[in-house]
């Protein structure tokens, strides 16, 4: 994790006895961040392999992964916090709503949802992304980021939650050549069923230059927009 995705963080909220649940945990990498300071710390992702590694690696007595859906997961405690780092806009977009209600009742009265999702502006790595998504997976990732908003304004409008605040969070990725950034996307998993001709790298890399428009040290932005809810 970078040094400004945690400081932000423990400027969010203070973990210290507090029971957390991190929803999509992934590689449970928060669980080390807050294992020490927060009371307990529960990760949950759909992914049986992830949770698997999870608990396989894990050192901590406070700390536990269980495979789940956050739409129909039902523990026996409610959490003080809980924060999904981009997995809100990963829920399939017709459970975005059922996922945000079941997460409020999760909820203890005090507690507070956090949400960091991809920003939708365009001088983002994600919109670096969103080009090489769009030409070569044929879908439109900015329309599911901006459904998350959506939801969360939903969820507001009928007094389910309210936002106590709206943060933004700039992590730099740093690349000396182009080259380095095509490899990138080329070798991420979403693009792993692609079998990249060399056209279709000399494409991506066009496209990538009219965007970044620099061959040499490259500084590109992953922004991220953070959300902070209270339920009504
Ligand atoms: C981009 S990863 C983020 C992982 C981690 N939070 C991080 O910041 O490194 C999104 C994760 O959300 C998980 N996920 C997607 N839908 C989910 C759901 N309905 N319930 C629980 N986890 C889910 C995925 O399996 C994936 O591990």
């Amino acid at each position: 994790m970078s040094k400004e995705e945690e400081k932000k963080l423990l400027e969010l909220f203070n973990p210290k006895n507090k029971k957390i649940l991190d929803v999509g945990c992934g590689d449970g990498r928060y669980a080390t961040l807050f294992a020490q300071l927060c009371q307990e710390y529960v990760g949950i992702d759909i992914s049986s392999d992830l949770i698997k590694r999870n608990l396989w690696n894990n050192k901590y007595q406070n700390v536990s992964f269980y495979e789940a859906n956050i739409v129909s997961y039902k523990p026996s405690m409610k959490f003080d916090i809980i924060i999904l780092s981009l997995s809100f806009h990963e829920i399939d977009i017709k459970e975005q709503g059922l996922a945000l209600m079941n997460m409020l009742n999760l909820l203890n009265d005090d507690g507070k949802i956090i949400i960091l999702d991809p920003s939708l502006s365009t001088d983002s790595f994600q919109a670096l992304w969103n080009i090489a998504y769009e030409n070569f997976k044929y879908f439109n990732h900015d329309y599911i980021v901006q459904h998350t908003h959506d939801v969360i304004t939903k969820a507001c409008d009928d007094n389910l939650c309210r936002i106590v605040c709206k943060d933004k969070l700039d992590i730099p990725f740093y690349f000396s050549k182009l080259k380095d950034v095509c490899d990138m996307i080329a070798e991420d998993d979403d693009f792993s069923l692609i079998n990249w001709s060399e056209k279709d790298k000399e494409i991506l890399s066009r496209l990538l230059k009219d965007f970044i428009k620099k061959e040499n040290d490259i500084t590109l932005f992953d922004k991220l927009d953070i959300t902070v809810l209270e339920k009504r």
